[in-house]
């Protein structure tokens, strides 16, 4: 899969840069070139020499380098690789990524390439888990950047956490994912999740506890598989995947504009957990609290996005949707599937007994026209995997 690529590997400064020596190993033993670039302090770690002798290519160190910028300008650098990968990034690069910073040749690169950029973080633990780590994160994620890892384990700084480099081998599989086909390549693939929020004026909404997690799962795996993913999202806690078209909505009426600007898709995938109804008296102004009077709200029904787009005139050729039941489950899902007029029901006990609603797994039955399908419990992206992996099935390669 990786014969005939070219990864652009960019080391930065950090104790585990000694393992980006034997991933560049690893990438060329499959086959693939690797164009090595060195920050200033990822060369206090491993030597210029070893990097070059082991990718067998010139490194690339600085910004204004007279010869290269003759021979190969550093815009070109950046896109003439297949993929863009940053082994160890660091709490520094991060930011410097999130930030659009071009101080250096490695920020200059990552903000010039056309390409898809691989990052596995390395950092101390505190450095992990520090609010601006994350914020970056959460910018860089959403920006469609990739990541692998971190690693939780044993640091050389003898703490104990999430900080530590992903292992070689784990990022050259997440290379080869980033890099390959797949059979959803050609597909668009739409996917609703988390919650929605129903304003009761500007400062109080209406909202429930779905966590977005299969939402977020499910989406991850079917770009795994080559989809183009629109990734249409309520305010969920748990950040959007890498590599997919976020669109940020609030409220249930955005969701169903957003899911209809979206088409056309070859399948639209319901996992939101959307509000069924919205305040009809939402006031304009935030509402004053008034002794001995209490305020009432109205409802109103919000549009079923699900069974709108199920008799759309541009229906997408699969319909899957969601059932979130606390009794007769397949019975209640069965009758879902009908009323709302989609292909599947993916239904799910979400009793709190079970813990699934919020938890890391879930135990589904798949319910089509003419079957039952009852599958283990199972963590929600092994789960995600098995619904992306069957949607493939079902809809076969595009022309
Ligand atoms: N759904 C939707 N738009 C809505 C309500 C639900 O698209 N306004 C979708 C969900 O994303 C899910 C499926 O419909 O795929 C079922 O959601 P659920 O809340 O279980 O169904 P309801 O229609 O609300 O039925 P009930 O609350 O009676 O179980």
């Amino acid at each position: 899969m990786l014969a005939g690529k070219r990864i652009l590997l960019i080391i930065g400064g950090g104790i585990a840069a000694y393992k980006a020596l034997e991933l560049i190993r690893l990438l060329r033993g499959q086959g693939a070139s690797v164009t090595p670039v060195l920050t200033r302090a990822g060369a206090e770690f491993v030597t210029p020499l070893s990097v070059a002798a082991l990718a067998g290519e010139p490194l690339h160190q600085d910004l204004f380098d007279l010869t290269t910028e003759a021979e190969m300008g550093h815009i070109q650098l950046s896109r003439a690789a297949d993929l863009v990968v940053v082994a160890p990034c660091t709490a520094d690069l991060m930011a410097k990524m999130a930030q659009g910073h071009a101080t250096d040749l490695a920020s200059t690169l990552l903000m010039a390439t056309d390409k898809r950029v691989l990052i596995a973080p390395a950092m101390n633990v505190r450095m992990w888990e520090h609010p601006a780590t994350q914020r970056n994160l959460a910018t860089l994620t959403g920006d469609g950047i990739l990541t692998i890892g971190p690693d939780i384990g044993d640091m050389a700084c003898g703490e104990h956490g999430p900080g530590r480099m992903a292992e070689p081998a784990a990022i050259l599989a997440a290379i080869d994912t980033a890099l390959s086909d797949g059979p959803l390549k050609g597909r668009h693939i739409l996917v609703t999740s988390g919650p929605t929020h129903e304003p009761i004026d500007p400062v109080r909404y209406i909202a429930n506890r779905s966590s977005g997690q299969q939402g977020s799962a499910l989406a991850a795996a079917l770009r795994d598989l080559g989809a183009q993913v629109s990734f249409v999202t309520g305010p969920a806690s748990t950040p959007p995947p890498a590599g997919v078209t976020v669109i940020r909505v609030d409220t249930a009426q955005q969701m169903l504009e957003a899911v209809q600007s979206a088409l056309p898709a070859d399948a639209a995938i319901f996992a939101a957990a959307v509000a069924d109804w919205r305040v009809k008296n939402e006031a304009g102004q935030k509402m004053k609290k008034i002794a001995g009077a209490l305020p009432t709200l109205e409802f109103a029904e919000n549009p079923d996005i699900l069974a709108t787009i199920s008799h759309h005139a541009q229906r997408p050729p699969l319909v899957v949707g969601f059932a979130a039941e606390t009794e007769s489950v397949i019975a209640h899902a069965q009758a879902k599937r009908l009323r709302k007029g989609c292909d599947w029901i993916i239904a799910n006990d979400v009793s709190p007994a079970t813990g699934i609603m919020g938890g890391a797994e879930n135990a589904v039955h798949l319910i089509t026209a003419d079957s039952v399908e009852d599958w283990p419990r199972l963590p929600k992206a092994e789960v995600a995997r098995r619904i992306a992996a069957r949607i493939a099935a079902t809809l076969g390669p595009a022309a």
